[in-house]
């Protein structure tokens, strides 16, 4: 055999592997960019007592594990730290409403809006990274996976009303877009009240 052949040949397994990966997870609707995780600024001094409470899901990327409609985040004290308890509920396609519950840990208290998001004790954390918010407005939230040749991208765009002004979306996607987000692949979330008045 040629010299290096041998080292080509597991390259080339490797990378079909990926894109394999690749394709199994495009098609779970993930948003999926070539290259590694980008590294957006988050919010400074991040006060995690002023972001508890409900929140309101206006737009996000699509997500595999969050199919339904009428989105909301509501955040609470967890300990004594900065960690939050999160419960989602959504309002699923068949009528009925889905809960699910979740924990934020801070992994460096130096950078408090960074988060670790476990949805079940044996589960992969799902990076949480507070972008922007002004606590009783509006609020970006940011998460990226790197799975080596690409990444997935995450990001929420959070509102305490059903509702968000539209210069301040424009301004939060601006945001995104200038930290290396896909912005253009953001879907709004149904949050009309007549619609989301069946979620209980
Ligand atoms: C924690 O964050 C600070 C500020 O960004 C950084 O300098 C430090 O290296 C981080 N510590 C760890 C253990 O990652």
């Amino acid at each position: 055999m040629c010299p290096g052949l041998e080292e080509k040949m597991k390259a080339l397994q490797g990378m079909s592997l990926a894109l394999a990966l690749l394709a199994i997870l495009e098609a779970s609707a993930q948003v999926l960019v070539a290259g590694k995780c980008p590294r957006p600024a988050v919010v400074q001094f991040f006060d995690a007592s002023r972001y508890l409470g409900k929140w309101y899901e206006i737009q996000k990327l699509p997500v595999l594990f969050q199919q339904g409609e009428c989105v909301t985040a509501t955040y609470s004290r967890q300990g004594t730290g900065g960690d939050m308890e999160v419960l989602i509920k959504e309002l699923l396609a068949d009528g009925s409403t889905y809960a699910y519950v979740g924990s934020a840990m801070v992994t460096n208290s130096s950078e408090p809006a960074k988060m670790e998001v476990y949805y079940s004790p044996t589960s992969l954390p799902s990076p949480y990274w507070v972008l922007a918010t002004d606590y009783n407005g509006h609020a970006l939230a940011f998460g990226c996976i790197d799975y080596g040749l690409f990444h997935a991208q995450f990001a929420w765009v959070l509102s305490r009303q059903p509702t968000l002004v539209r210069k301040t979306l424009k301004d939060l996607q601006d945001l995104l877009a200038s930290g290396g987000v896909n912005v253009d692949k953001m879907t709004p979330t149904n949050q009309n009240k007549a619609f989301c008045r069946a979620m209980v």
